[in-house]
């Protein structure tokens, strides 16, 4: 196997965001499925309006394949999805990183996949399957397979979405532990939900039974939009935390366990 480990990511969470802002006009419109996730992140422009922005670094050009992630994944989630074969198909694609049952590997920080919601697992296969979200690990797994197919996304995601989370997972050391659900009341929950499960939908992921090594290390590389399909005042939102915020959520995250709904 070729490919790197670990994914590459800032050495440290970025220190100076509150004073980074996104450059006037580079906003894309929010995509339909997910228009009530955004609408709600108008609430928190109080929030982020208080941490002093002023015009920064702009974000990368768009690729062009990040066009068809929205139709795929409509496509993908128009099907009837099967589990069973998505479940045959995860032990023969991904479970070599992931899991035989999907719980991760916090060394390699691959993520958990089990008990995650059904339409995000699907929308970042699309996403990791055309490119729009950076992994070379995932653009490997995807590209070398039948997993490049909307079938394979719905039934592996079906698998996954109603796998049994683990039972343990990588937690931090404690120390910012009530930082971390304090600024998780304040910022996330109205996406993430006040029990970190996402939204109604199933677009806004679960944030609950994850390891704190992947968690922070997504924090570190949300900012420089390693998803280029996600909107850029969420970007500026997980960049404008502080260290010891960003250690805090993803800790106290780390230690939300329990199950999701499906959808
Ligand atoms: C070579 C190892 C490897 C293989 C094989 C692999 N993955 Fe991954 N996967 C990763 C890594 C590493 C990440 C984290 C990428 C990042 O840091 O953004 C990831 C991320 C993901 C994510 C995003 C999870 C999230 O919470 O956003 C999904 C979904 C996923 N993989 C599904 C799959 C599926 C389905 C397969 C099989 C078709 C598969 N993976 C095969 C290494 C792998
Ligand atoms: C406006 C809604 C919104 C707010 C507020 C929000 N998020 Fe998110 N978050 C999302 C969406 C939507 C995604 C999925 C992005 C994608 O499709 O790639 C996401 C993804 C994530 C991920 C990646 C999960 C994974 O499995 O890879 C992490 C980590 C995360 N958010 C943490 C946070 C934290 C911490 C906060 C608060 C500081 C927060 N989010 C606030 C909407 C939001």
């Amino acid at each position: 196997m070729a490919t790197p480990f670990p994914e590459t990511m800032p050495a440290a969470m970025p220190s100076d965001g509150r004073n980074r802002a996104i450059a006037p006009g580079t906003a894309r419109p929010a995509r339909r499925r997910r228009g009530r996730a955004w609408r709600r992140l108008a609430r928190c422009t109080l929030v982020i309006g208080a941490l002093a922005i002023i015009v920064g670094p702009g974000a990368p050009a768009a690729r062009a394949t990040e066009d068809s992630v929205e139709p795929l994944t409509q496509t993908a989630l128009a099907l009837t999805a099967d589990p069973v074969h998505g479940h045959a198909q995860f032990a023969r694609y991904c479970a070599r990183c992931h899991g035989a049952s999907g719980r991760g590997d916090v060394n390699r920080r691959i993520p958990v996949l089990a008990n995650q919601r059904f339409a995000y697992l699907v929308r970042q296969l699309a996403s990791l399957s055309e490119e729009a979200r950076d992994s070379a690990n995932m653009h490997h797994a995807l590209s070398a397979t039948v997993a490049h197919d909307p079938q394979t996304w719905a039934d592996v995601a079906a698998y996954l979405s109603t796998a049994r989370a683990p039972s343990h997972t990588q937690a931090g050391d404690g120390r910012h532990v009530a930082l971390g659900e304090a600024t998780y009341r304040i910022l996330c929950a109205s996406c993430h939900h006040d029990d970190a499960w996402g939204d109604d939908d199933g677009f806004v992921p679960s944030l609950r039974n994850q390891n704190y090594a992947y968690l922070l290390s997504q924090m570190g590389r949300i900012p420089a939009l390693h998803r280029r399909g996600i909107d850029e005042n969420f970007a500026a939102l997980i960049r404008s935390l502080k260290p010891d915020e960003a250690a805090g959520l993803a800790d106290y995250l780390s230690r939300q366990r329990g199950p999701t709904p499906r959808q």
